[in-house]
């Protein structure tokens, strides 16, 4: 069932920069996504038509659309709240979105000001104006695994928001790990829960890695044919409204590990650790990828 292939989301540049305190400018966005695509990634999250009074870092995501180079062979997308986000985003050019909903109800209105059922219910008309419009359609599941106001969240509660939301037509629902509390012996029961419901073709799994255990996720979702998985260059990353949430899974910790199993993915990590590097330095601090630490120290032994 392990994957001869997988489907890497980069989401740095939303995820990763959403929650850096350094600004950085928009032109250095536009470059960090031009080299994320030439590395190879296949879809990169660009940006987010959120508020900009709730999350300012994103607030440029239309000129980050109209400045970056668009290949044929990748996919970009951006999340969008709510029919503003979405009105924004088809003047932007977008044509891939992704709704964001979460397992427990704190965080949802913590995060987009909504309960669950309302979340749903306003998404509805999002995905069913997106669709009409010709646009794919992500669904992300927040708190998945975990939240940071409510602790434990049952798997047969993940199960059943992720049926909701695949109803909206989503063509893929990312269960996420927001506060990066997974571990392996927990993603086999959500799984379990989850795959219960959707086929494993519409799952994503989107880590952070706040404890360590991100890989080790996904060496223990390979198994269940999970093909999809989300990550961000260098591991920058967090939620603004989820505290205690370090950054995601590291792509470059992702393809150093995808490579060594001999799953495809299409990404150089050479490319992949010069546009981590790039961000790095305009960021001015350490990466969290162990791989970008390496190399950055010359112990890569390449
Ligand atoms: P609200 O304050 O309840 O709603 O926010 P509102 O309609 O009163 O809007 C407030 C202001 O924002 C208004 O402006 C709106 O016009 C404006 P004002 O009238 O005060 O001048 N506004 C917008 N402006 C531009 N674009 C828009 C937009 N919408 C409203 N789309 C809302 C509700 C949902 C808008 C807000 O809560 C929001 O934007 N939340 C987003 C929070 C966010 O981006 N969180 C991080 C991303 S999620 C994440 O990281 C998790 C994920 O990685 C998976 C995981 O790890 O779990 C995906
Ligand atoms: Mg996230």
């Amino acid at each position: 069932m392990t994957p001869a292939h997988v489907t890497v989301v980069e989401v740095g540049p939303r995820d990763g920069l959403q929650n850096e305190h350094a600004s950085i400018t928009t032109l250095d966005k536009i470059e960090f996504v031009n080299r994320l695509t030439d590395a190879g990634l296949p879809v990169v999250e660009v940006s987010a038509f959120v508020s900009p009074k709730w999350v300012p870092q994103m607030a440029d995501a239309a000129e980050v659309f109209a400045g970056i180079r668009r290949r044929e062979d990748t996919r970009y997308t951006a999340l969008v709240p709510n029919l503003a986000g979405l009105d924004r985003a088809m003047r932007a050019g977008v044509a891939e979105i992704a709704v964001f909903a979460a397992s427990t109800e704190t965080f949802s209105r913590k995060n987009i000001n909504q309960s669950i059922d309302d979340s749903l219910a306003a998404y509805q008309d999002v995905c069913d104006r997106a669709l009409a419009a010709g646009l794919r359609v992500r669904g992300y599941l927040s708190t998945a695994f975990g939240c940071p106001f409510e602790g434990a969240v049952a798997p047969a509660r993940v199960a059943e928001v992720a049926a909701r939301l695949a109803d909206l037509g989503v063509f893929e629902v990312a269960v996420s790990d927001t506060i990066g509390i997974a571990h392996p012996g927990q993603v086999p029961r959500v799984l379990d829960a989850v795959l219960a419901r959707l086929p494993v073709a519409k799952i994503a799994l989107h880590f952070h890695d706040t404890r360590g255990t991100a890989l080790a996720n996904v060496m223990a979702a390979l198994p269940f044919g999970v093909s999809t998985f989300d990550a961000s260059a260098g591991g920058l990353g967090g939620c603004p409204y989820a505290p205690g949430a370090a950054g995601n899974l590291a792509t470059d910790d992702l393809i150093y590990l995808l490579d060594g199993l001999g799953i495809e993915t299409g990404v150089s990590l050479k490319k992949l650790s010069e546009a981590s590097a790039f961000i790095g330095r305009r960021l001015g601090h350490r990466l969290p990828s162990r791989y970008a630490q390496a190399v950055a120290s010359d112990f890569s032994g390449s």
